[in-house]
């Protein structure tokens, strides 16, 4: 173990305790770290080696993702989405998370979530229309790791109301990741995102959280998009998704038949992006850039 009066490790030159202490060598904070995430939040900090896998899996989602957005066009089936999806997925060596997951087991590659649908909606054969928002959702597993992310596409013009959803959403996304990196606490996330979309008069959905993933789909921590009061920091190498569902109208969710799929009470519009974020030494890494 380094004393207080060696030359610090970094290589300063100056006295350990004038300089890093008691911070120890990076390898060695990080473990210490680790161990503590892991007795104290069961949340895994991921190892160098897991997040060059982790990386890889969610390249792969942001690739997939922009050219189903690509392909969402009016006449074209959310069926059709779902088997290019499919078919991405195969052809990179990748399998669908969502396929069979959870109970009742989910039946698509994909989630597409049409208007008023808030989250979880199932591919089918109804066709994209002029005015339509979609969110669409993709999670591939590659080579045991996972990436999640999703997006909106607007068909031809859409109404005032939806293309607001869209904008905050997007927006509220996008001010939370700005303020990730070690230290803050997990609810400043919920803060900025819920203050950002009550300023726009929207609301945001309390039944759905952003999640840890990485080695497996869903981990902890749970990151609520509304006010909340989670006050564990976040710390370099944790992984999670951001993913805002903003509703014009009220935020209550009702769920389908299916169980599944999630609906604003109010028939009003929904909207929702997503990215997988890496905690850095000094701040933070979108994952899911194509
Ligand atoms: N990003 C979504 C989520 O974390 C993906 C859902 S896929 C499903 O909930 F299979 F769970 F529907
Ligand atoms: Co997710």
């Amino acid at each position: 173990m380094i004393g207080r009066n060696d030359n610090c490790w970094c290589g300063s030159g100056k006295k350990f305790k004038k300089c890093h202490a008691p911070n120890l060598s990076p390898g060695l904070e990080a473990e210490r770290l680790r161990d503590q995430y892991a007795r104290q939040y069961q949340i895994h900090l991921k190892t160098d080696e897991e997040i060059q896998g982790i990386r890889a899996a969610c390249q792969l989602a942001a690739q997939i993702l922009k050219r189903l957005v690509e392909e969402a066009k009016e006449g074209l089936t959310t069926n059709a989405l779902d088997q290019l999806a499919r078919q991405l997925h195969q052809e990179a060596g990748a399998i669908p998370a969502p396929l069979n997951y959870g109970s009742p087991p989910y039946p698509k590659s994909i989630c597409t979530s049409l208007n008023e649908v808030i989250c979880h909606g199932f591919p089918d054969d109804t066709p994209l229309k002029k005015g339509d928002i979609l969110n669409i959702d993709v999670s591939p597993m590659l080579n045991g790791f996972y990436g999640d992310c999703s997006a909106m596409a607007c068909i031809g013009e859409i109404s005032q109301e939806k293309a607001l959803v869209v904008d905050v959403s997007k927006e509220c996304l996008y001010r939370a990741l700005a303020i990730c990196r070690p230290g803050v606490l997990v609810q400043e996330i919920g803060d900025v995102i819920e203050a950002y979309a009550r300023e726009k008069g929207c609301s945001v959905v309390h039944q759905f959280v952003g999640h840890g993933v990485g080695i497996e789909f869903h981990e902890l921590p749970q990151i609520p998009h509304c006010y909340n009061d989670i006050k564990i920091p976040l710390a370099p190498g944790m992984i999670f998704t951001i993913e805002p569902m903003i509703n014009a109208g009220k935020p209550e969710a009702v769920f389908d038949a299916n169980q599944w799929t999630a609906r604003t009470i109010d028939g009003k519009a929904s909207a929702q992006w997503e990215h997988t974020v890496l905690i850095t030494a000094t701040g933070h890494e979108i994952l899911t850039i194509a």
